[in-house]
């Protein structure tokens, strides 16, 4: 992890193809069962596995009491993500004593040194180990780990690789994950992720562009372009081609929606507002992450923005974009955070009365310069601060919703609502859950949606 600091970001892109190998025998047309947590990369990377192993004869069960191999995709973002993943090893013990159960463990936990130490020492039961970066190499680890009979541990930190062509068993038929560029190099001083998902890279345009053509010939209706920050995307591969070129060149493929996620504010352009606001299929929501509201604590973050700028460049988008709705991620109780600071983010907050907003306290990772500031605040207060927060931006998120009460919006249907079977789910342009009602099967297709109730996190609606 200290090295990670120091790696050098204008390292060579090596792109390479997926080189197929074939799984042991004894594994071919039997169950594995994946699960996993974390954000949509790591969602993305969970059809990736499961693409692989299909590929070689597996068929997916959603019993993990059927499964010959199971395999943890894991989180390591904050602490709790750490607490389920080890939860969960638990009850795979107690599993493995009575069912035949190949046993692995990848994702961002995977890239972790303490964690890597904690397997070999604690978790002997663990069969097999690979990293965000080689997921290409997973049926290797596997047939490593059943021809030896040993716990098979591949991680690695490669600067520039991308693997194209990794088989892909997608969730969906209708809105699809596409990468646009793999990890990270901002490095908050709280974050886990430059050092789990390495330096980085963006993939080229070219491939980009031929995926979204593919997903739109197989009918798809949504592609949502992935990257930690992807306002960044094409920095480290091109002096004139951006994301804004990109969002353009992906708009004209005519596919119906497109969406991204994450955006930095540092990164954030005119001309990508303009790219949003002037392509009709390119959706108005953005993820705009705040962090804080205080100048101090952002500089202690190493945020690269003031409160100020993230104004400005807020009601920019505000004024720009259509319609747009902004959601927002806020960390508190950082390490000094003191009451002043807090309500510097109350304040920001009741500025920009975000539509939605994912909120978390503070959680010190190994290896980040935070875990070594002074934490003096006790948890108690820092639960205090997330309750009132909490408050405050649900009482915003309802009342953006309650505004689209009356109003009749586009919906993509993305299967049966999961709290009510009689019904669909959609999402808006907004990126707002909707659970509609319907006389004919509306999967797949974008309809118009009249919206009669507005709860804090979804909406209900008639199609029309
Ligand atoms: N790349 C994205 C965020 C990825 S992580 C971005 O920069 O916006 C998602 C969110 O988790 C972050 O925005 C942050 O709010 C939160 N987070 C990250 N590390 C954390 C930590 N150590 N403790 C608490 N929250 C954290
Ligand atoms: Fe983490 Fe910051 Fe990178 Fe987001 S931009 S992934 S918060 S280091
Ligand atoms: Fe978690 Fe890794 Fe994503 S730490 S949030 S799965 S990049």
């Amino acid at each position: 992890m200290i090295d990670a600091k120091k790696r050098d970001k204008n390292a060579v892109i090596d792109t390479h193809k997926y080189n197929k190998v074939k799984i042991d025998k004894s594994l071919r047309g039997r169950k594995y069962f994946v699960r996993t947590y974390g954000c949509q990369m790591n969602e993305h990377d969970g059809e990736k596995i499961k693409g692989i192993l299909e590929s070689e004869g597996l068929i997916e069960t959603e019993n993990i009491e059927e499964a010959r191999v199971v395999i943890l995709n894991t989180c390591a973002i904050r602490e709790n993500a750490h607490d389920k993943v080890f939860g969960y090893l638990g009850l795979v013990k107690k599993l493995k004593e009575t069912n035949n159960i190949l046993l692995g463990i990848c994702g961002c936990m995977a890239q972790e040194e303490s964690v890597i130490d904690l397997i070999r020492d604690k978790y002997p039961y663990v069969d097999f180990v690979f990293g965000t970066h080689n997921i290409d190499d997973m049926i290797k680890v596997i047939n490593e780990s059943v021809k030896t009979n040993k716990q098979t541990i591949e991680v690695y930190s490669i600067l520039g690789n991308i693997c194209e062509g990794i088989p892909e068993k997608k969730d969906s038929n209708i809105s699809a994950w596409v990468d646009i560029m793999l990890g990270c190099d901002k490095f908050c001083t709280y974050c886990i992720v430059p050092y789990t998902r390495g330096t980085q890279r963006s993939r080229k345009y070219e491939d980009v562009i031929e995926e979204v053509i593919s997903l739109k010939e197989k009918g798809y209706k949504e592609v949502t372009l992935l990257g930690q920050n992807v306002n960044a995307y094409g920095k480290d591969l091109y002096k004139d081609y951006n994301l804004a070129n990109l969002l353009r060149d992906v708009s004209k493929t005519g596919i119906e929606r497109i969406r991204f996620v994450t955006s930095h504010p540092w990164d954030f352009t005119d001309e990508m507002i303009d790219a949003i606001a002037q392509c009709p299929n390119v959706m108005p929501y953005i993820h705009l992450p705040l962090q804080s509201g205080s100048n101090r604590i952002l500089k202690l973050m190493n945020r690269s923005y003031t409160k100020e700028e993230y104004l400005t460049l807020y009601k920019k988008m505000r004024d720009k974009i259509k319609n747009v709705t902004i959601t927002t991620d806020i960390i508190v109780g950082f390490p000094g955070e003191t009451e002043e600071d807090f309500n510097e983010t109350l304040n920001v907050v009741n500025e920009c009365k975000f539509d939605g907003a994912y909120t978390f306290i503070f959680s010190p990772r190994v290896g980040t310069p935070a875990a070594k500031l002074k934490d003096e605040t006790p948890l108690r207060e820092k639960e205090e601060r997330l309750y009132k927060l909490n408050e405050i931006v649900n009482k915003y998120s309802n009342e953006s919703n309650q505004r689209l009460v009356g109003t009749v919006q586009k919906c993509l249907v993305t299967g049966i609502s999961e709290k009510d079977s009689s019904k669909y789910c959609g999402y808006t342009e907004t990126m707002k859950l909707v659970n509609i009602l319907s006389d004919e099967d509306i999967t797949g297709k974008i309809v118009d949606v009249k919206i009669d109730e507005a709860k804090s996190f979804s909406l209900n609606g008639i199609k029309i």
